[in-house]
C-alpha cells in the first residue's frame, strides 16, 4: 500500500528524490509533451502544500506487478496552490510505476476526512493542466467525477526545408518595433504554462527576443533562439489581438513566420484557444496543424455533511 504526506515545504531529505522523479519523468514524457511538476517556483495562490507518495520495498506491495519494479523511495509527487478555496495541482507518477494503479489509489486515499483533501482548510475544488490530453488523467477525471473546464491547441507550422512560408501579397515586409530584451510570455489561459513539460517551456521561454507592431494593428511576440541549432523550434504569440480584423491577424502572423524562418528555425509554435475563432480560421490558413490538446480538469473536494 503506497502512503502520502503532505508537507508545507519539500523535507529536506526527499528534495534529491522528487528532483529525480521529475527528471526521469521529463525524459520519459518528452515526445509525448505531458506535464511536469516544478516544486520549488513560486508559490501562484495564498499557500501551497506538496504531497509526497511512497512505495514500500519490493515484496510489501500487494501485487506481484509492483514487487517486479525496483526499490525507490518517492513513486509520485503532488503539489497544490491554492487560493480562494482552488487547488492548482501538478501530479506526476515516476514511469516505471505508472499505469499500475497508483494515481486512482492515491486519490481514492485524499478522500479521507481527516488526512486527505479535506485536511486542507476551505478547499473546495482542484484542477489541473494534462499537457498533452493524457488517457490516464482523461479516465481519473470519469473515475472521480470531473469535468474539462478548458482547453488549449498546441498547432506547430514547418517552415523552411521542403515546407517553406512563403509570402504573398498580403504578407508585406516584416516590421520589427522593438526587441526588449525581456519580456514575460503571454499567459494563453490562466496557469496553463506552469506545468507546461519542459521542452515546450524552452520554446516559450524564447518568446522575448521579439516584438512586432506592424500598420494593421495587434502585436506579436515571436522568439527564436540564437544559440540553438537551425532545426529549433520558435514560438510566436498575438498580444491583446481579440478584436482585430482576420486580416490584420493573418498580416501579422506571417509577419512573425518570415521572421522566424529567416532567423532559421524550422518549426514555428502557436498555442490556440479552441474557441478563438479568429485565431484557429488564420492559424489553419497559415498552414499550422494541431499538434496536441492540452485540457484543464477540475474536480469537486468532497466532504462529510456535519448535522
Ligand atoms: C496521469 C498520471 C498521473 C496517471 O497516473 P497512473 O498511476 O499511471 O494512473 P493509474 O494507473 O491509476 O490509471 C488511471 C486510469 O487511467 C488508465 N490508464 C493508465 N495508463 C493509461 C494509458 N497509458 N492509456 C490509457 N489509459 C491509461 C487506467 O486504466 C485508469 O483508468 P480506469 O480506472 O478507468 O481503468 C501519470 O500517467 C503521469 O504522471 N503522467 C504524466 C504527468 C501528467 O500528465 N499529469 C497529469 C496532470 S493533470
Amino acid at each position: 500500500m503506497i502512503k502520502y504526506s503532505w508537507h508545507e515545504r519539500l523535507p529536506a531529505d526527499t528534495v534529491a528524490e522528487v528532483a529525480d522523479l521529475l527528471a526521469e519523468a521529463a525524459s520519459y514524457d518528452a515526445e509525448a509533451g505531458f506535464s511536469t511538476a516544478v516544486p520549488d517556483a513560486p508559490a501562484s495562490g495564498e499557500t501551497s502544500a506538496h504531497l509526497v507518495v511512497s512505495m514500500p520495498p519490493k515484496g510489501e506491495r500487494g501485487s506481484a506487478q509492483l514487487d517486479r519494479l525496483p526499490d525507490v523511495g518517492v513513486v509520485a509527487y503532488l503539489r497544490v496552490d491554492i487560493s480562494d478555496g482552488v487547488g492548482d495541482v501538478q501530479f506526476v507518477v515516476r514511469p516505471l510505476f505508472r499505469s499500475l494503479g497508483v494515481a486512482t489509489l492515491l486519490f481514492e486515499l485524499l478522500r479521507d476526512e481527516d488526512l486527505g483533501w479535506a485536511s486542507i482548510p476551505n478547499l473546495e475544488s482542484i484542477r489541473g493542466w494534462a499537457h498533452g490530453s493524457h488517457p490516464a488523467a482523461d479516465r481519473m477525471s470519469a473515475r472521480f467525477n470531473g469535468t474539462v473546464a478548458d482547453a488549449v491547441f498546441k498547432t506547430i507550422r514547418e517552415l523552411g526545408g521542403s515546407r517553406p512560408f512563403v509570402a504573398d501579397k498580403t504578407n508585406v515586409e516584416p516590421v520589427l518595433v522593438q526587441e526588449p530584451g525581456s519580456v514575460s510570455a503571454p499567459v494563453v489561459a490562466e496557469l496553463h504554462q506552469v506545468t507546461i513539460a519542459p521542452g515546450d517551456r524552452r520554446t516559450l521561454s524564447r518568446l522575448a527576443t521579439l516584438f512586432l507592431e506592424p500598420e494593421g494593428g495587434g502585436r506579436l511576440l515571436v522568439g527564436t533562439d540564437p544559440d540553438e541549432a537551425s532545426n529549433a523550434a520558435a514560438c510566436i504569440a498575438p498580444l491583446n489581438a481579440q478584436g482585430l480584423k482576420r486580416d490584420s491577424l493573418r498580416t501579422l502572423i506571417a509577419q512573425g513566420l518570415l521572421i522566424v524562418q529567416g532567423r532559421g528555425a524550422r518549426m514555428a509554435v502557436l498555442y490556440v484557444p479552441p474557441l478563438d475563432e479568429d485565431l484557429l480560421a488564420v492559424s489553419r490558413d497559415l498552414g499550422f496543424v494541431h499538434e496536441q490538446s492540452d485540457l484543464r480538469y477540475v474536480l469537486a473536494i468532497e466532504r462529510a455533511t456535519s448535522f
